[in-house]
């Protein structure tokens, strides 16, 4: 992981309609190469967020700047939600395959990178199973492959394993972290859940209030690769510790 920064955000706000003020003010570096989650209060803007990061929507007022890209556009990126959203009368290998027929790719390279990103999301031999033939687990898998096949720069994850039970979750979120690994890629993740947050992230961010600012920054210190054994760490028990001490500040206003 290098420390130079894949976006700055600076002074962003975001207002819905008239007076619907969502953001307030925020300004924070993404790390290229780095892992970032954002934990807040159902309600208080992350989707939002992510949209802004992602391009799909322009922030109200303020910048978002990327690095190595011509000012104001979005580098590539992959997104991935709560729920899967897989077309059901296609295969997991055309499920993956649907953003590269969108960037007009066809023939051999476009076999190659869907193989590639299966095998990746650890699905190979599935190719030819539909959704409905799949658990939620590997459901999502496909979803995480279909958000990387073109290779983007930045993937923006909103919640990605918040309909998963308890056990798959902590299972995709360690093949979440061997997969960056093994990716150029920058991560945003929204998640509520605090255990996720610290034991996947480099730094979790914390929002809250309306309109939401950033209350708390808290990096986390623990090595790498990590596994689902440091949670009995003192530093996890510390970090996890300030993020709950963060949220209940805002739950408490
Ligand atoms: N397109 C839109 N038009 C108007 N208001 C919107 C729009 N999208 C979101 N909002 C409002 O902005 C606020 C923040 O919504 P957002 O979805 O970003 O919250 P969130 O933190 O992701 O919530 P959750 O944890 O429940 O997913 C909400 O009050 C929502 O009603
Ligand atoms: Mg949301």
């Amino acid at each position: 992981m290098t420390h130079s920064p894949f976006l700055t955000v600076q002074n962003v706000s975001h207002v819905f309609g008239k007076k619907q003020q969502v953001l307030a003010n925020l300004s924070f570096a993404l790390p290229a190469g780095g892992f970032t989650a954002l934990v807040g209060p159902s309600g208080v803007g992350k989707s939002t967020l992510v949209r802004l990061l992602g391009g799909l929507l322009r922030p109200s007022s303020g910048h978002i700047h990327y690095a190595n890209q011509p000012d104001g556009q979005p580098p590539s990126i992959g997104l991935m939600f709560q729920k899967d959203n897989l077309m059901p009368w296609r295969t997991a290998y055309e499920n993956v395959r649907l953003p590269l027929e969108v960037l007009g790719m066809a023939g051999q390279e476009v076999d190659t990178a869907v193989n590639e990103m299966l095998a990746l999301v650890g699905l190979s031999g599935f190719e030819h199973n539909y959704p409905a033939q799949l658990s939620g687990g590997m459901a999502q898998r496909v979803a995480l492959a279909r958000a990387l096949v073109h290779r983007p720069t930045l993937l923006l994850l909103d919640e990605p394993f918040g309909a998963l039970d308890a056990l798959t979750r902590e299972r995709m979120g360690q093949e979440l972290l061997r997969i960056w690994a093994a990716l150029p890629v920058t991560v945003f993740m929204v998640t509520h859940s605090i255990q996720e947050a610290v034991l996947l992230a480099d730094e979790v961010m914390v929002i809250g209030g309306q309109p939401a600012t950033i209350r708390e920054r808290i990096h986390i210190r623990l090595p790498r690769p990590r596994t689902i054994a440091m949670e009995g760490s003192i530093e996890f028990q510390q970090c996890a510790g300030a993020v709950r001490q963060a949220i209940e500040a805002i739950n408490g206003e």
